[in-house]
């Protein structure tokens, strides 16, 4: 494996500093319409996720009544004792006749490349090794806003990117919008959740303000307790894609997220905490005893139990909505309009 010199935290994740630092894969646990944190009920929600995580991800998560490490039967993540759940949106790309071909995810090419697609999870402890609390039971939250399509709006959340990979350890070059050229190894999209709770509230009505980003280094007071940064990495396989005779004539880029953003700006990630016990606390308080899975199947974390990517593979869910999703579809799932 030649890449193992090049495996250093900051080729992996540029800005991380010494401190907890996990770093795991999530192999693609389901694809459907559903969204229990924004629109718990409601079968199919009205745009297309791609989920990781535990097998109790459903309809609805309601935390009074379901505790996810009881719940769950098994995760498609590493750490054995993770039961949360993770999900973005999915790719679609669009063909000069209008027609749309989902996108499928990859495993990380760096170190996880056994997985089934999914996306790779981070969470990062503060640099130093200054305290960090870990969320608890029933905690929730989503970032970004699948309304937005442009840069000035996007400003809100700093740290939702693009990364047109060239290779599998570009990491320079990312952007806010999708990319304009095709990418030899496919497009990983960054979402960092902010790093700062009100310390009271599990949930907010909008999901989000319930947390906050630091300024200037620090949380602010009205929210003073310092979280793990949520962080997901989705290498999306756009390399069936890459052939320039198929892209639009006008020059513009074919990717459309599927609720209909063809800019990229609309992107968005949410998160249902799941953890068991105090498991998340004991990696966090590891420090850099615990910095991270960074090749395959071994988790580098002692306090920590894990499973390997295979055994990660094997977790599934029922699908709750039938339609269809491969082929060439002559519109988004849900009728999602191109806007
Ligand atoms: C998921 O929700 C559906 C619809 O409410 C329900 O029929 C099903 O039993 C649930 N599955 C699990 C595993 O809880
Ligand atoms: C639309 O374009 C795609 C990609 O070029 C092609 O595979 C598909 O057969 C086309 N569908 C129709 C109905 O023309």
């Amino acid at each position: 494996m030649l890449l193992i010199p090049l495996l250093t935290a900051a080729a992996i994740a540029p800005g991380v500093n010494a401190g907890a630092m996990l770093r795991f894969s999530c192999s693609q646990l389901v694809v459907e319409r559903l969204d229990p944190l924004v629109n718990p009920g409601m079968i199919p929600s009205p745009h297309l996720h791609q989920v990781v995580g535990g097998n109790a991800f459903n309809v609805s998560m309601d935390p009074n009544s379901l505790d996810l490490p009881s719940a769950a039967t098994c995760t498609s993540c590493t750490p054995a004792e993770d039961f949360s759940n993770y999900w973005t949106a999915t790719l679609f790309f669009r063909a000069r006749n209008g027609t749309f071909h989902r996108v499928a995810t990859k495993g990380n090419p760096l170190g996880f490349g056994a997985a089934n697609g999914g996306q790779t999870v981070y969470y990062l402890g503060p640099s130093g090794n200054s305290k960090v609390t870990a969320f608890k039971p029933g905690f929730r939250m989503t970032v970004g806003d699948p309304t937005f399509r442009s840069d000035a709006q996007l400003k809100k959340y700093p740290m939702l990117t693009f990364t047109c990979l060239q290779t599998s350890t570009t990491r320079d070059g990312a952007t806010t919008s999708f990319p304009k050229a095709p990418c030899k190894v496919g497009i990983m999209v960054s979402i960092r959740f902010p790093t700062c709770w009100d310390g009271k509230n599990l949930d907010s009505p909008d999901h989000q303000s319930h947390v906050a980003y630091p300024s200037s280094g620090s949380c602010p007071s009205t929210h003073p307790v310092t979280i793990p940064q949520v962080f997901y990495e989705t290498v999306w396989d756009t390399t069936p894609f890459n052939d320039k005779s198929l892209w639009p004539t006008d020059g513009s880029q074919p990717f459309v997220w599927s609720f209909g953003d063809p800019t990229g700006y609309g992107i968005h990630g949410d998160y249902v905490f799941g953890w068991k016990g105090d498991a998340l606390q004991r990696a966090m308080d590891s420090g850099s005893n615990c910095n991270s899975d960074l090749l395959g199947n071994s988790l580098n974390c002692p306090a920590l139990k894990s499973q390997t990517i295979q055994q990660g593979n094997q977790c599934s869910k029922r699908q709750v909505v039938n339609e269809n999703l491969d082929g060439w579809l002559t519109e988004l799932p849900g009728g999602m309009k191109v806007a």
